[in-house]
């Protein structure tokens, strides 16, 4: 335990180095006096788990370890309605709760709940600091986690620090990054819009402040100036006051924008990545037990480092957004390539660190973070076909100009569910095919909400004044707990499929699978394979085409074998495959 803090202090004092150069030693000083006190305040249970954790190297990369993904207000109305809701998400084989942000947002529209108007306080609609530290006592009670959406990059205008700001303090105007007027036109230039259409450009004038601020979001969405320590130190203050809470992990949202740099995109700048990694070293001193999730939809070789460079950790965790849209891009194609590639490109994660599997969220599906790996005409075509031409009931979603338009849409509804010119049948076993898919991978499962009940889309939100012009809300609907307890298809079927993917996830654990998943090249297009071979040898074979396929397997995995998650017979010789199986098979010891 004492050599490991020694090992975070040193990390803590590179990364502050990489980030602040010369004044590093004042900065770490000062986060010092943080830890030193969140230390001395941290409770005994909280600190138990330090222990047992810090003892178990490596825990956080073991996989199937199941996240559920949920908007409080749209699952249980309030925090309290959460406890109540824990019966069912255990039923499921949850681990950890990521309920999207959830602290006090600014009045109005908040980019749903992305604007925080105090991170100290939680939004009052869905409850209070009493009732998220009850929820997290009582996950901890039940050996589950709660990670804690901390929208880091940016704060709301309505923040006390951007008021104080807007009131001519000079010390918070510090805290943004606040440009001349001459100088927007240059930066932006650089920029790429993140919101073209309902939010174009990247700076937002402020009366105010006389000046305009950096918002690459949202005009009201204010990004923080991370060149400021003053700001860095405050996001620890904020980390660690909800760790001592009881929070066992946090989602890091927007990192890649953290640091801006002339002439850049300003994403993804080395001192992004030595942030996280400060944190994490941060959180190694005072709350090791608690893990970091980077939210950072990017190309995979823009997202690994956030995993830290060299023997200093940075995140545990970071969203397999590759993987995750090439499923989607393979599967419209009833052909493997893409999969196969960013299965590949994935496999390069530190050991330490592991991915987050999902399969959608509450963002649209944005296929242009493929650039670097699929051809325009590929993205375009995924594009459309998820925005309609397809199997889908999608819709596009803003872009860039020359990118090609996102997707919206839950996942039931961009399988097929719901669509009276779609086979039913085949579109559950797509919603299957996915999830059954995300679990064999090496890294913790997500499943976001409804998607165990094949929830469809949400469309009341067109009648919605507030969020009409936000196509996002379409995959933010509520929970419909009728289906939670159906028995028949599709909702009963996919919460049974689920129950069975995340056990088997945990079983492979105990069998000795380990390692990466390392992608196969197979004599059959439409079928995606791949091995998992540190351990126990695992492999994984999924037809993505809607006709029965037969595969041959590589050599070791030609006998006759059975399939875990259904235990059929596999008899020796060539697989073959029903329209859409999945199938996981491991090889005798
Ligand atoms: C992240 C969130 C997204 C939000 C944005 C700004 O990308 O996932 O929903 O709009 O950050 O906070």
């Amino acid at each position: 335990m004492e050599r490991e803090t020694d090992r975070a202090r040193r990390a803590l004092a590179t990364c502050l180095e990489r980030i602040y150069g010369d004044n590093a030693g004042a900065v770490f000083a000062r986060a010092d006096d943080l830890l030193d006190r969140a230390v001395a305040g941290r409770a005994a249970d909280l600190q138990a788990l330090d222990r047992c954790r810090s003892a178990d190297a490596g825990w956080a990369a073991r996989s199937g370890e199941t996240v559920y993904a949920f908007y409080v207000g749209q699952f249980a109305g309030t925090l309290a309605g959460v406890v109540d809701r824990l019966d069912y998400l255990q039923s499921l084989g949850i681990r950890w709760l990521h309920p999207l942000p959830l602290l006090k947002a600014r009045p109005g529209e908040s980019d749903g709940g992305f604007a925080v108007a105090d991170y100290r306080e939680v939004e009052p609609r869905l409850g209070d600091l009493a009732a998220l530290e009850r929820l997290a006592a009582e996950l901890r009670q039940r050996d589950m986690g709660l990670i804690l959406d901390i929208v880091c990059n940016h704060t709301a205008r309505e923040h006390d620090w951007a008021e104080r700001a807007r009131a001519g303090d000079p010390h918070y105007r510090a805290y943004y990054h606040v440009v001349d007027g001459a100088d927007v036109a240059g930066w932006d230039a650089a920029l790429v819009d993140v919101f073209p259409d309902t939010a174009p450009g990247n700076f937002t004038y402020d009366a105010a402040m006389a000046d305009w601020v950096w918002t690459t979001f949202y005009p009201y969405q204010w990004d923080l100036n991370y060149a400021n320590p003053a700001v860095f130190l405050e996001m620890l203050d904020v980390l660690l006051f909800h760790a001592n809470r009881g929070v066992q992990g946090f989602r890091l949202d927007s990192a890649p924008f953290l640091w801006k740099r002339a002439g850049t995109t300003c994403r993804n700048q080395p001192e992004a990545y030595a942030i996280v990694a400060a944190f994490r070293a941060a959180l190694d001193i005072a709350a090791p037990s608690v893990v970091l999730l980077t939210e950072a939809i990017e190309s995979p070789e823009d997202v690994t480092p956030f995993f830290g460079e060299g023997d200093t950790k940075g995140s545990d965790l970071a969203y397999n957004n590759g993987v995750m849209t090439a499923l989607w891009g393979a599967l419209a194609d009833q052909d493997a390539m893409i999969a196969r590639t960013m299965i590949a490109a994935a496999a390069e994660r530190p050991d330490h660190a592991a991915w987050l599997n999902y399969v959608r969220c509450h963002d649209d599906l944005i296929w242009n973070a493929l650039a670097g790996h699929a051809s325009p005409a590929d993205l375009q075509r995924w594009s459309d076909f998820y925005g309609g031409d397809g199997f889908s009931g999608g819709q596009a979603f803003q872009t860039v100009p020359g990118g090609v338009p996102s997707t919206n849409g839950m996942t039931a509804a961009l399988v097929g569910l719901g669509r009276p010119d779609v086979d039913q049948g085949e579109a559950l076993a797509r919603l299957k095919l996915l999830y059954a898919t995300i679990h064999a991978l090496d890294g913790w499962p997500m499943i976001y909400m409804g998607d165990e009940v094949a929830l469809g889309n949400d469309v009341t939100y067109r009648n919605d004044l507030a969020r009409c012009h936000e196509g996002r809300w379409l995959q933010r609907p509520a929970m419909d707990w009728s289906r939670a307890s159906a028995t028949e298809a599709p909702e009963g079927q996919m919460r049974d499929a689920i129950r069975i993917y995340g056990a088997a996830a945990r079983a492979l654990n105990a069998l000795g699978v380990a390692g990466r998943a390392v992608p196969l090249a197979l004599d059959c297009a439409a079928v995606l394979g791949f091995v998992r071979d540190d351990g126990r040898r695992f492999l994984c074979l999924a037809n993505l085409s809607a006709e029965a396929q037969t595969v041959r397997c590589p050599r070791g995995w030609d006998e006759t074998g059975s399939d875990v998650l259904t235990n059929r017979v596999i008899p020796a010789g060539p697989v073959d495959l029903a329209p859409f199986e999945v199938l996981w098979r491991l090889a005798d010891q």
